[in-house]
């Protein structure tokens, strides 16, 4: 089977990537890859950033590898976090002081309305492929539910009453923006090299 990098520490993503590509590709994390880096999102945009952390895996490991950037954008706070929601609280990446934060920006405001969007970037054969995917969703009043990661906790996804925490990950998957581009970037792959 053909190996694929997923150049991410993060191991919730390589949960939910690996739970939706299975067949031609084996993915590996960077950590199963044997590679300790934090790569930098210093762009301004999710899809530079998700070039960034591809094209450096690609240059250090020379294997076909992809990476992904995700954003949460709030329609009250005009896109905010969004490039910036790993950050938005300060450079520790505190996941509880980030939803803090977002609470109190919103605090009074009756437009919850908010989006995860996710970026993946492939760079398969020298070549760079970007697949995107969005969930449209609400800001809670306060935390629910413990699984998941991040913003899940006061994350309602459209259709939903429950917080993507309040979810298992195939509850999760049938909402997903990371699900919805996974979907993509398989069904690539599936015909890559086919023809
Ligand atoms: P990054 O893509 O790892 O830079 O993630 C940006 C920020 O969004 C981080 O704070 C992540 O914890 C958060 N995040 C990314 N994906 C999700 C998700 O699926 N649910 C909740 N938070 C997420």
């Amino acid at each position: 089977m053909d190996t694929i990098v997923f150049a991410t520490n993060n191991e919730h993503k390589v949960e939910e990537i690996k739970s939706v590509i299975r067949g031609r590709y084996d993915i590996i994390s960077l950590n199963e890859a044997g590679i300790a880096i934090d790569i930098p999102e210093p762009h301004a945009t999710l899809e530079e950033n998700a070039t960034e952390k591809s094209s450096t895996i690609y240059r250090l490991t020379g294997k076909n590898c992809f990476s992904e950037d995700t954003g949460l954008e709030v329609e009250a706070l005009n896109g905010a976090p969004g490039v910036k929601s790993a950050r938005y609280a300060g450079e520790g990446k505190s996941p509880t002081d980030n939803i803090a934060k977002l609470l109190e920006e919103l605090l009074g405001k009756k437009n919850r309305k908010a989006r995860f969007r996710t970026i993946i970037s492939l760079i398969i054969n020298n070549s760079e492929y970007r697949f995107e995917g969005i969930c449209e969703g609400a800001i809670t009043e306060e935390p629910k539910g413990n699984l998941g990661f991040g913003y899940d906790s006061v994350f309602v996804p459209s259709g939903s009453s429950k917080t993507f925490a309040e979810m298992e990950l195939e509850e999760k998957n049938k909402f997903s923006h990371r699900k919805k581009a996974t979907v993509k970037l398989a069904s690539f792959l599936s015909g890559f090299g086919k023809k």
